[in-house]
């Protein structure tokens, strides 16, 4: 279709004796750092309902923030839709986004809307989604380790190798975990777990879900991760078993933003009204996304974490979605953490 169109415009013009500026379909540039499946299936998906042309990139939560810091005065992208709500909130602060409200926000639970309140309307909450970790049953059995139940157990000496998370300077995921500790456990004590930590793992990799995936293929045996990223490795038959910590654990608010100064702020704004609707969010589903979902009348599914079973921490989104104390947090955990012999 899209292809006749490109073809028949310039031709009738010329007929006509036209002069005809290039041709200008609408396209979408689009950052994307949920999981890759889901970015892709967003893409095609607003294609075909649209007919807008999307380019869409996908990486981490804090990749995606320091490139639009980097394109902040040539903007290059239109839309940044999924990861972890710190990086977005920070973009809000430091004015990377622009203000929006779109006529499906009252769809949205009340978590996905003070999200955008908290953030003059920069971003908004898109989904959520409870941290812990996963383990493959087959390769703790095979090492002759103990089941994992708590942040604490994960320290243990026996568990030296077998720990994978992502770097928190490139992944939310990662970000999430280090504010969760730090939350949890107060900063001292937070920075002293991360130490001892760091002893246990095998491998910092750039992408929050990598450390799951990694043990869905018998390459590691723990990921710290999202529960539904664990999830989705045992609903795709993979020995994966997931936990949530025994002391309570912190949580993500998925965020969407338009980017200030895109060149395309009109198919953004379709994309943004079109990724609240619940019929779009329902689709989720058909790549085992299972975070629970901001539109209220989207589906769920039976695999996907309960969170109102899980203990969550009242995670303090405007402390540590804000630019100093992101900053501040990732140095430290640069500086105090990272430089340790393993
Ligand atoms: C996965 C999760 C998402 C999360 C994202 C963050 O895709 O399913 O819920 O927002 O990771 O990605 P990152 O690579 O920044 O940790």
């Amino acid at each position: 279709m899209r292809i006749a169109h490109l073809l028949l415009v310039p031709t009738l013009a010329v007929a006509a004796g036209m002069t005809i500026p290039a041709y200008a379909a609408e396209k979408l540039t689009y950052y994307c750092s949920a999981q890759e499946d889901w970015c892709q299936l967003m893409a095609d998906g607003f294609e075909e309902a649209t007919g807008i042309d999307v380019r869409m990139t996908r990486k981490s939560s804090g990749e995606t923030l320091a490139q639009l810091k980097a394109e902040a005065s040539n903007p290059k992208g239109d839309i940044w839709w999924g990861g972890t709500g710190d990086p977005h909130l920070q973009a809000a602060e430091e004015g990377l986004g622009e203000a929006y409200e779109s006529p499906m926000r009252g769809e949205q639970n009340d978590w996905a809307i003070r999200q955008a309140e908290a953030a003059g309307n920069q971003t908004i909450g898109i989904y959520s989604g409870a941290l812990g970790y996963g383990y493959n049953e087959d390769v703790l059995k095979a090492n002759n380790l103990p089941v994992p139940e708590c942040w604490a157990d994960l320290l243990k000496p026996e568990y030296k190798g077998h720990v994978q998370m992502a770097n928190p300077n490139s992944s939310g995921t990662a970000y999430t975990t280090l504010a969760t500790i730090v939350q949890l456990f107060g900063e001292d004590e937070g920075f002293e777990f991360m130490k001892g930590l760091h002893k246990n793992i095998n491998q910092y990799t750039k992408s929050g879900s990598a450390p799951i995936k990694a043990a869905a293929r018998g390459e590691n045996t723990i990921g710290i991760v999202f529960l539904h990223d664990a999830v989705a490795q045992a609903a795709s038959g993979f020995p994966i078993k997931s936990v949530a910590p025994c002391e309570g654990t912190g949580y993500e608010i998925g965020g969407m933003t338009i980017i200030k100064g895109g060149r395309n702020p009109e198919s953004a704004q379709k994309f943004y009204d079109w990724a609240l609707s619940a019929e779009t969010q329902s689709r989720a589903l058909e790549v085992n996304a299972f975070q629970v979902m901001s539109n209220k009348n989207a589906q769920s599914s039976p695999l996907a974490p309960d969170l109102e079973s899980i203990k969550l921490i009242d995670y303090d989104f405007a402390k540590y979605g804000s630019a100093d104390e992101r900053k501040r947090l990732l140095k430290k955990w640069d500086d105090e953490v990272s430089v340790l012999p393993q």
